[in-house]
């Protein structure tokens, strides 16, 4: 595998990730050495895996409540459950991931950095993995489905007033104003679009925020009463 340059701004990285920098280097190589091995990164991402990745995702911790129990939907390779994890270690994270040798990386890594997330195989849309997770704060997801189909399968996973956090590219603001009439049909609010980052990295992640405003069809447990 060709070398990788793992240089990152130190300042950057500790005001991210605090006295938790080393585990976050650790967690860039994996994804760089393993990862890229592995085929859950691909190899042009490797020289950039600081800044379209690492803190690309981790940035989005400006988003999350204090303890808040969040469910990375989609994780491939941890982004952006693991990099939040590292970054706000008062979080409760589980990564959701529908393919075995993902998962199993993912398990692998998880222990290495010694980390309190969970690891769920399934698919979202899944009853048994629903059941699971249903009644987080926030959900995640970054590269895994247009905005109508997360909020399908995110809002079900939220209590009231949870929000779906939905990192996007240079197709926010078109996904927010196609889907906006099926996200309310689902069950949410009008989606907003946020940056998170700015100062941090270049350019600043976006973030298309949809807040649960009701229920779905089949309430969450925690409103069911
Ligand atoms: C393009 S990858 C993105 C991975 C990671 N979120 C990232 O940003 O690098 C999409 C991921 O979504 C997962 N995925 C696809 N359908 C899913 C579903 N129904 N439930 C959960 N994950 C799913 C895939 O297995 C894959 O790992």
């Amino acid at each position: 595998m060709a070398e990788v340059d793992l240089a990152v701004d130190p300042a950057v990285a500790e005001r991210v990730f605090g006295d938790r920098l080393p585990l976050a280097r650790r967690y860039a190589e994996h994804l760089v050495t393993s990862g890229v091995e592995r085929g859950l990164i691909g190899p042009r991402e490797a020289p950039r895996i600081w800044d379209r990745h690492v803190l690309n995702c981790a940035v989005v911790a400006e988003l999350l409540p204090e303890g808040a129990r969040l469910v990375d939907v989609g994780s491939g390779a941890g982004l952006p459950g693991i990099p939040l994890a590292l970054a706000r270690p008062d979080l409760q994270v589980a990564l959701v991931e529908p393919l075995a040798r993902r998962v199993d990386w993912l398990d692998e890594v998880v222990a290495d950095l010694g980390l309190d997330v969970r690891v769920d195989r399934g698919r979202v849309e899944d009853p048994a993995v629903r059941r699971r997770w249903e009644g987080a704060d926030v959900v995640t997801a970054r590269a895994v489905a247009p905005l109508h189909r997360l909020a399908g399968w995110a809002l079900p996973l939220l209590r009231t007033g949870g929000r779906l956090l939905a990192v996007k590219g240079a197709s926010a603001a078109d996904e927010v104003a196609r889907d906006a009439v099926a996200v309310r049909r689902l069950g949410g609010g009008d989606a907003e679009i946020v940056r998170c980052g700015t100062g941090t990295v270049d350019p600043p992640t976006t973030v298309v925020v949809v807040e649960r405003v009701r229920g779905t069809g089949r309430p969450a447990r925690r409103d069911r009463r």
